[in-house]
């Protein structure tokens, strides 16, 4: 089994739908309200989780009522979280997300989230070195992100960085990440002087950058490579789906998959999981992966 190490946020979802989105000082009436579990770090686990890792969450939570819930839904997902924190005198992690004609626009609030802090990480430093895999992402603190960089790289675990939501990002630290995986808008903030040709070529077989629909694109060496996607039976939400990808490229390259077949496995896990509301409600397990009419024998996962 996977032992996957999650490092990231842990979020309520409140999902507002509406024909259109308000102007400044304008009120407009909704078409619908749910509250969902969410979260970057959160969904990249589940992700991994429904796939058949052995998965471990690490982040925090704060003392409202939100706070128990969201962990009793990894639990609910089997995921391990004895090593979450409870920050007190802190909200949990939420996010507002606006879906106008199955387009999001997400606001963000850090809270707990941003507490999980370097000495916390330092205190699992033994613990993260024993993983296969750790998993993170732009919803915890850059100097936690940077932490990990700085004190996990070279260990036996490889490190996963998804630069989402986008911020910029020193270079310096290509060197400790295994692979990275921006998507098209990340990209261009984190390397804004140059084409992707270029940073793939560069750094080959470690930087995939993702392009929704159109696939991802990687370098191999040789040349560049583009990974179609599969299209979706449903498009109901598609909030998550790059965390359903980043959690199946991770699983999949802990199952020695070669990096373009790691890449089919997670666009095909990616469409699968947007024909269901919410961020987690349709990450497939890995038993739906496998009676999908594209799963692959020859990826070879039991
Ligand atoms: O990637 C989707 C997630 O990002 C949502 O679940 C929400 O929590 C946002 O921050």
């Amino acid at each position: 089994m996977v032992k996957m190490a999650v490092i990231g946020s842990i979020s309520t979802d409140f999902v507002v739908t509406s024909k259109r989105r308000p102007q400044a000082g304008e009120t407009i009436f909704g078409e619908n309200f749910e509250t969902y579990f969410g979260g970057k770090g959160a969904n990249q686990a589940v992700a991994t989780r429904r796939l058949g890792a052995e998965t471990y969450m690490l982040g925090a939570v704060g003392t409202d009522n939100f706070g128990a819930n969201l962990i009793m839904n990894l639990e609910n997902n089997q995921i391990d979280v004895s090593h979450i924190k409870t920050k007190q005198n802190l909200p949990s992690g939420s996010a507002i997300i606006n879906v106008v004609e199955g387009e999001n626009t997400i606001i963000y609030v850090a809270g707990a989230n941003d507490a999980y802090s370097c000495e916390d990480v330092s205190k699992e430093r033994a613990f993260l070195s024993s993983c296969d895999l750790i998993l993170i992402q732009n919803e915890s603190s850059p100097e936690t992100v940077e932490f990990v960089f700085n004190n996990l790289a070279n260990e036996q675990c490889k490190i996963i960085y998804n630069p989402a939501p986008a911020r910029e990002f020193d270079s310096q630290f290509m060197a400790a990440i295994d692979y990275i995986t921006p998507n098209e808008h990340e990209f261009q903030l984190m390397f804004p002087e140059q084409t992707m040709e270029e940073i793939l070529s560069q750094y080959p077989n470690k930087m995939i950058v993702t392009l929704g629909s159109q696939g991802a694109l990687f370098h191999n060496g040789h040349e560049l490579v583009r990974v179609p996607s599969y299209t979706a039976e449903q498009i109901i939400d598609t909030t998550g789906a790059g965390d359903t990808f980043n959690g199946a490229l991770a699983f999949a390259i802990g199952n020695h998959l070669e990096l373009e077949e790691a890449i089919r496995f997670a666009n095909l896990a990616a469409a699968l999981s947007i024909g269901k509301e919410g961020a987690q409600n349709g990450m497939p397990t890995i038993k739906q992966m496998k009676e999908s009419v594209y799963f692959e024998k020859t990826w070879n996962i039991k």
